[in-house]
């Protein structure tokens, strides 16, 4: 039996992790969970799963009963180190599951992970410690783990080009210069996908995509040229590679999230599951389109972003984090999100990163330059 630790449980992933985990109760046992606040459901889950070691990044206000409680801004971390896992799966939002994911591969445990923002901003560190101690990193984003799954049997040294589909978001028809009305219950409203809002807004912008070129960058091992963006309303195919003999592989599947994660904890074998399957006859079309650069500027500061690898990357992820709150708080619009993010690399362009305890610090001193600017 594996043992299991979800990272992020009270979230869309995480939520996703333990329906698929409670699919297989012979195969897995969750030995730990982690939320950000919310400790009513967390408490639920550990109920539902028996789970004795959980974790809470902010202090819970009341206690929660029979249970080993660990809390504070290292509470995740110290619950993958407590719990010595096989399998972490790191579904927390934002730079704050890079910590846990470190930890994780550190440990030598599989990391499926979910939370892009590990390998963005610390891609170095990350694969470097997997390589040392033998972690595997198996990718939960739907992308991710179509190139991986397309890469089975492969060399690496054979791929021409991945292309990485993208939904283009609700906006990919809406004029530009009506970006600055847009509503965060407009941008909230995906076409396809039910996701948190950071993920979801990030999709209207296609700054997720942009995190995902780089996330692929670190996990695939080719050229950040080599990794290309099609818009594919429909996301049904999830991602594909092309290869030295012009041979494209695509992975094709219905846009549920649990289909991935349930890859990435049976990898490297398949998990029976019995979700609506895919309707091939009702499907009318599968349109590819290039993307549009100049109306989404997210994926070109992305690739410029990795210019300086170890530093603007941490710099644009934590400024898109600010700014995309201020934007749901509506004290920012639409538009205004990647002025922000472009100032913040700006400021803090050649700022040098050593360690992760230099990235932490250039996170946050990149939060508080955004957080001006929200201001
Ligand atoms: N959702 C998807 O379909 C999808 C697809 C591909 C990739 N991803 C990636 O997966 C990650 C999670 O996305 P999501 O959509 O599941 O986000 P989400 O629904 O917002 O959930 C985030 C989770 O992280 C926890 N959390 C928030 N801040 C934290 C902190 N400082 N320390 C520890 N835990 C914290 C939250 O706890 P509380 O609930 O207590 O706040 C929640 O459990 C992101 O990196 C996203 O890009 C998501």
């Amino acid at each position: 039996m594996k043992r299991v630790v979800v990272l992020g449980s009270t979230g869309s992933i995480g939520r996703s992790a333990l329906d698929v985990i409670g699919r297989s109760p012979s195969e897995f046992r969750i030995v730990g969970l982690s939320a950000g606040s919310n400790a009513r459901l967390l408490e639920e889950q550990a109920s539902l799963f028996n789970v004795d070691l959980i974790g809470m990044s902010a202090e819970p206000s009341g206690g929660i009963k029979g249970r080993h409680i660990v809390s504070g801004r290292d509470a995740a971390v110290r619950i993958v180190a407590e719990a010595g896992p096989d399998i972490v799966v790191n579904g927390i939002s934002g730079a704050a599951g890079f910590l846990p994911s470190l930890q994780a591969v550190r440990q030598g445990a599989v990391l499926a992970l979910a939370n892009k923002e590990s390998l963005v901003i610390g891609g170095s560190f990350i694969t470097d410690e997997a390589a040392r101690s033998g972690s595997r990193i198996i990718p939960v984003d739907s992308e991710h783990s179509a190139v991986f799954q397309c890469l089975s049997g492969e060399s690496r040294e054979e791929i021409r080009r991945i292309i990485l589909t993208a939904s283009g978001g609700p906006f990919r028809t809406r004029p530009k210069e009506t970006f600055g009305d847009i509503t965060p219950e407009e941008a909230l409203n995906h076409p396809t996908w039910s996701m948190g809002s950071r993920i979801t807004i990030d999709s209207a912008t296609m700054m997720n995509k942009g995190l995902e070129i780089i996330e692929a960058f670190w996990l695939f091992g080719v050229d950040l040229e080599s990794i290309e963006v099609a818009i594919h309303p429909q996301s049904i195919v999830h991602s594909m590679v092309e290869f030295r003999d012009m041979s494209v592989k695509a992975q094709m599947g219905i846009p549920d999230m649990r289909v991935p994660i349930a890859y990435a904890l049976s990898w490297p074998r398949r998990m029976a599951l019995s979700f609506k399957p895919l309707d091939l006859a009702s499907m009318t079309k599968l349109e590819f389109f290039p993307p549009d650069g100049e109306k989404f500027p997210a994926l070109k500061l992305a690739r410029s972003a990795m210019e300086q690898p170890r530093c603007l990357p941490c710099v644009m992820n934590a400024a898109d984090e600010v700014a995309v709150g201020g934007f749901l708080g509506r004290r920012i619009r639409f538009n205004e999100i990647m002025d922000i993010v472009r100032k913040t690399m700006d400021k803090l362009a050649g700022s040098r990163v050593d360690s992760p305890a230099d990235l932490m610090e250039l996170d946050t001193q990149s939060r508080k330059i955004a957080e001006n600017m929200v201001s």
